[in-house]
């Protein structure tokens, strides 16, 4: 069956450390209005960790699923009747988690009698940008964020075509371990940012991962280890400043050679057609990385757009935003939808190219 525009998603993500709920309108035409977004933040019930702790966070999430979908409905003022489907964050993530959202969703979803969507949080990142953004298909999308780094070619709804990835840690990571081994409070990136004001970005030599090497793929365990190390022997604030500056100049400096390398290849794919950079995921959210990969895009001619800053971090809109692009395209799932902490956006490319070796537990990004 056809559904009839205008589609009216809820979006469900539990896949961290945020409980999230919104409901989106996607229109005939594919305009967008986000209708609501609630997000539930339980940083303050991990950062004594240091971390996120699987079982705290699934734990707060079966506490708070139901008030913070309530709320996204009442400030929606949209009924559940009013509503076209469910969409849940199915993975990847911590598997304890998503079973909270998805089986929520799926509750809902068999009560209401409306179609469930298994979001790919991933995917859902990839959406992002058009929550809010004239950003249509195709686009190249770098996609940073704690637990992912990826390039991808992204010629659709649940078309997606893995260009690199990271080898070893995701940028986020690296901004989380490094702020940590400075005395910044989990997640470290967004303090890591505000220190790293006024700082000498030069006074520290770090290590440049893959410099010059072919392909797309990206590396910050070097830039990890050497900066904590550095870290640890700092004493006045002036120091500390100063290597801050040092690693997020690093950071983006990689991103956006990998990223560079990435649009010659999609360039060549797609001569002749309109080229455009997408940058989404919480380190999307840092304005030296988003300023050093805009300036690269309109060198390299491409056109530039990045999510809000609510919308780079997680969210639930984006998921629901995915929910309904698949809900138009006709791709919804059945009940028996599983959790699955492990989930590559393109498939085909993580089984050729595994960024984990057989032992550990297979591709995670
Ligand atoms: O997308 P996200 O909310 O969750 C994942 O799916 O991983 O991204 C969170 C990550 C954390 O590592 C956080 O430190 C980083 O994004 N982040 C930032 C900034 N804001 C969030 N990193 C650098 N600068 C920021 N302003
Ligand atoms: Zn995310």
């Amino acid at each position: 069956m056809t559904p009839t525009h205008p589609l009216t998603v809820l979006g469900i993500e539990t896949s961290c450390d945020e409980t999230a709920a919104a409901v989106v309108r996607l229109g005939a035409r594919g305009s967008v209005e986000v209708l609501s977004s609630v997000v539930l933040s339980q940083i303050a019930d991990h950062a004594p960790f240091g971390g996120v702790v699987p079982e705290i966070a699934a734990r707060a999430h079966v506490e708070t699923i139901d008030g913070v979908v309530g709320r996204a409905l009442a400030d929606a003022g949209v009924t559940v009747a009013q509503l076209s489907a469910i969409a849940a964050t199915a993975g990847p993530g911590l598997v304890g988690g998503v079973m909270v959202g998805l089986s929520f969703g799926k509750a809902m979803a068999l009560a209401l009698g409306r179609p469930l969507i298994a979001v790919n949080h991933l995917e859902g990142h990839a959406v992002s940008a058009r929550l809010t953004a004239d950003a249509p298909y195709p686009f190249l999308l770098l996609l940073v964020s704690g637990g992912h780094c990826q390039l991808l070619e992204v010629a659709g709804i649940g078309a997606c075509r893995r260009l690199g990835t990271t080898i070893d840690d995701a940028a986020g990571e690296a901004f989380d371990k490094i702020g940590g081994a400075l005395g910044l409070a989990y997640p470290a990136g967004p303090a890591l940012e505000r220190l790293a004001e006024g700082g000498d970005a030069t006074r520290f030599a770090l290590p440049r991962a893959l410099a010059g090497r072919e392909g797309c793929d990206f590396s910050f365990s070097g830039l990890k280890t050497a900066a904590a190390r550095l870290a640890a022997g700092l004493t006045t604030q002036a120091d500390r400043r100063d290597l801050a500056a040092a690693v997020q100049a690093a950071i983006a400096r990689q991103l956006c050679e990998r990223t560079a390398a990435a649009m010659k290849t999609y360039a060549r794919a797609h001569a002749g057609a309109p080229l455009r950079l997408v940058v989404a995921g919480g380190v999307a959210a840092n304005a030296a990385v988003r300023r050093a990969l805009e300036a690269l895009a309109t060198a390299e001619g491409f056109s530039f757009a990045a999510p809000p800053l609510a919308y780079c971090t997680d969210n639930a809109a984006m998921i629901a935003l995915a929910g309904a692009e698949r809900l138009a395209a006709g791709l919804t799932d059945g009940l028996d939808a599983v959790a699955r902490p492990r989930w590559p956006l393109d498939e085909a490319a993580a089984r050729l190219h595994p960024t984990h070796v057989a032992g550990r537990k297979g591709a995670k990004a």
